[in-house]
């Protein structure tokens, strides 16, 4: 064991979490408490910081688009993704703003809410074949639809068809249910695991919530940040 010195100074974020220069990119931003808690009253919030938030918002910035599961746009309340401060020419020669990629089965979606009508870069929508056909066609009024698997969203093919589309660098901020299938579908490359300071208890989900994967992937510990309690962790494939 050895004990890791904390470096003196800030770092620069924008150089740590830059993506390869080519190829696809899966990454995944989570959350958790120390006793592995994703939830904190039904919503993430609760359990970050003010850099983490920032840390947050980066990553947006540095990806071409972002993944996110209904359930999270609906828990959270999800608006289009905005430009801050933060990401002061890191989008140079790129759209101003990833997309969201909404992936939802039964398209339960407010499709007159900001996150469709005044996102900057058109929302996607990740839905099935046999999605309901008049909730299917609200969707392609108001977002781009990308139809992957029949009553399951095929994970592989939805993530083949974004990087067809020049999206190479995925950004997935969950929710537990969507990460836990993106996992057992072998495309998770690297996971920016926050960990917060705090003992909740009670039940809520954990960054995973899906069946026992048969064979669980071992990841590498690419980086350990530190601001104030909460470590800021970066694990690869
Ligand atoms: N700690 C963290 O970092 C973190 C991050 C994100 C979210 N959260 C929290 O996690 C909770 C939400 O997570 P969650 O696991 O319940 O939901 P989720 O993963 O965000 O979304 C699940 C939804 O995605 C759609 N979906 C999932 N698998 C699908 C498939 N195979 N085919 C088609 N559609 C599919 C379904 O949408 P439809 O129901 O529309 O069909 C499903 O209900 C919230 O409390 C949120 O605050 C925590």
């Amino acid at each position: 064991m050895r004990i890791l010195s904390p470096e003196a100074g800030e770092v620069d974020l924008v150089e740590r979490y830059a993506y390869p220069s080519d190829g696809v990119w899966l990454r995944a931003n989570m959350v958790a408490s120390l006793d592995g808690a994703a939830q904190r009253d039904e919503r993430s919030g609760g359990l970050g910081n003010a850099a983490d938030r920032h840390l947050f918002l980066l990553l947006r910035g540095l990806a071409d688009v972002v993944i996110v599961g209904a359930n999270t746009v609906r828990a959270e309340g999800y608006g289009p993704v905005l430009p801050t401060d933060a990401w002061d020419g890191i989008r140079d020669g790129r759209a101003p703003v990833p997309p969201l990629a909404v992936v939802s089965r039964t398209l339960d979606l407010d499709f007159d809410a900001p996150l469709f009508t005044e996102a900057r870069a058109r929302t996607i929508v990740l839905a099935t074949a046999t999605a309901d056909p008049a909730r299917l066609e609200a969707a392609r009024e108001r977002a781009d639809v990308i139809i992957a698997g029949e009553d399951s969203l095929d994970f592989p093919a939805a993530v083949a068809e974004l990087a067809a589309r020049g999206h190479r660098r995925l950004l997935c901020e969950g929710g537990p249910g969507v990460l836990a299938q993106v996992v057992a579908d072998g495309l998770l490359d690297e996971l920016c695991l926050t960990l917060s300071p705090q003992l909740l208890a009670g039940h809520p989900t954990r960054i995973l919530n899906g069946p026992p994967l048969p064979v669980p992937p071992e990841l590498t510990l690419a980086q350990v940040l530190r601001d104030d309690d909460f470590l800021f962790l970066r694990y690869t494939r």
